[in-house]
C-alpha cells in the first residue's frame, strides 16, 4: 500500500512530503540545506478518517524504514517494564535511521495516566520525553517520530514541545470526491449494479472513512439476506445503499462536539488553529 491508495486527504500528504518523506528520499538536499532528519509530527482528529491507514501507505512508501507499535501494547502493568519496552523501541529505531517510528494510540498514555491508582504511568511519560529528545543531542538523527490520537487534548502537553512532537496535523473526514473514492474502493470487488457514486458520495457529508466502509458492509448484508429469502442471488443495488444509509449516523459527530469546546476555549498556542478553520467553514462554530 502507498500514498496512492489513499483517497483524498491532500493536505496530509502534503505536509508528511514536506516533514520526512522528501528530506529521506534526497540526502544530497538534506545536505545542502542542513536540514537534520528528526523531529515529531502529531496525526489527530475524529475516528475512523484514516489516521492509521494513512500511517500505513507511508509504511509502504519507505517499506523496511518503518517502525509502528499502538503505545497499548508498550505499556505493560509491571513497573519498569513499559520504560523498559520504550528505550528497547526506539534503541531498534535508531539502529535503523533513517526511519519512522509511528506510534498509534498516543492518548492510551493520557488516559491510563489520569486513573489514580497507576502511579506508573508518570514513569512512562517521563521515559518517552526522554527518549524522543535522545539520549545526548545527535542520538535521534535520522529518527522521524510520527504519533496518532483522537484525544490531543489527553496527551500530555509536555509531549508537544519544541524538538519533540512539536507539529501538529488534522485528519479530517473525507470531502466528496475521496468518498466517492472510499466506497468505490470497498465496492470494487462486489458484485454491484446502477450505483450511483456520486449521489452516494453527496449524501454522506461528515461519514468518516470506517463509517462508508460499514455503510458498504450493510448494503452487502442487505443484498445476501434477500437472495437467501429469495433463494436467487442478486446484485447489490442503490437501494441497499440507500436503504443501510438511512439507519447510519456520521459517527464523527461526537467527536467534534468535544473538540469545538477544547478549540474554543483551549486552543493553547493556537495548537487548534486548524480545528477553529474547519469549524468556521463548516459552521459548527
Ligand atoms: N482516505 C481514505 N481512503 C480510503 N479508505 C479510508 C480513508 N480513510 C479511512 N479509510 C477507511 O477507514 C478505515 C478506518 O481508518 P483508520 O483506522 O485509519 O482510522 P483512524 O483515524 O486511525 O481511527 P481511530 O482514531 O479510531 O484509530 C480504514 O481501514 C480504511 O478502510
Ligand atoms: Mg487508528
Amino acid at each position: 500500500m502507498t500514498l496512492a491508495d489513499v483517497g483524498g486527504m491532500h493536505e496530509v500528504k502534503d505536509r508528511l512530503e514536506a516533514a520526512f518523506l522528501a528530506p529521506m528520499r534526497n540526502p544530497e538536499l538534506r545536505k545542502l540545506y542542513g536540514k537534520s532528519l528528526r523531529g515529531g509530527l502529531l496525526l489527530y482528529g475524529p475516528p475512523g478518517c484514516g489516521k492509521t491507514y494513512i500511517a500505513r501507505a507511508v509504511a509502504g512508501e519507505l517499506g523496511a524504514r518503518f517502525m509502528s507499535v499502538s503505545i497499548s501494547d508498550v505499556l505493560d502493568m509491571w513497573i519498569g517494564n513499559s520504560e523498559r519496552n520504550l528505550r528497547q523501541l526506539f534503541e531498534t529505531a535508531r539502529r535503523n535511521a533513517p526511519c519512522v517510528l509511528f506510534l498509534d494510540e498516543l492518548d492510551a498514555l493520557g488516559a491510563k495516566r489520569s486513573q489514580i491508582r497507576n502511579t506508573g504511568m508518570r514513569n512512562t511519560v517521563n521515559q518517552l520525553l526522554t527518549e524522543l529528545d535522545g539520549v545526548d543531542g545527535s542520538a535521534n538523527d535520522g529518527v522521524f517520530v510520527l504519533a496518532a490520537t483522537n484525544h490531543p487534548w489527553d496527551v500530555d502537553t509536555a509531549l508537544r514541545r519544541p524538538g519533540r512532537l512539536d507539529r501538529m496535523l488534522l485528519v479530517l473526514p473525507p470531502d466528496r470526491t475521496a468518498r466517492e473514492g472510499i466506497i468505490h474502493h470497498h465496492l470494487k470487488d462486489r458484485p454491484v449494479a446502477g450505483i450511483d457514486l456520486a449521489k452516494l458520495a453527496k449524501r454522506t457529508e461528515g461519514f468518516s472513512g470506517a463509517d462508508l466502509r460499514h455503510l458498504c458492509e450493510s448494503a452487502a448484508e442487505r443484498a445476501l439476506l434477500d437472495s437467501v429469502r429469495t433463494g436467487r442471488a442478486r446484485m447489490i443495488e442503490m437501494s441497499d445503499l440507500l436503504g443501510a444509509l438511512d439507519q447510519l449516523r456520521p459517527s464523527t459527530g461526537p467527536w467534534f462536539a468535544s473538540a469545538r469546546n477544547v478549540a474554543q476555549f483551549a486552543n493553547d498556542g493556537g495548537a487548534y488553529d486548524e480545528l477553529l478553520t474547519y469549524l468556521k467553514r463548516k459552521k459548527m462554530l
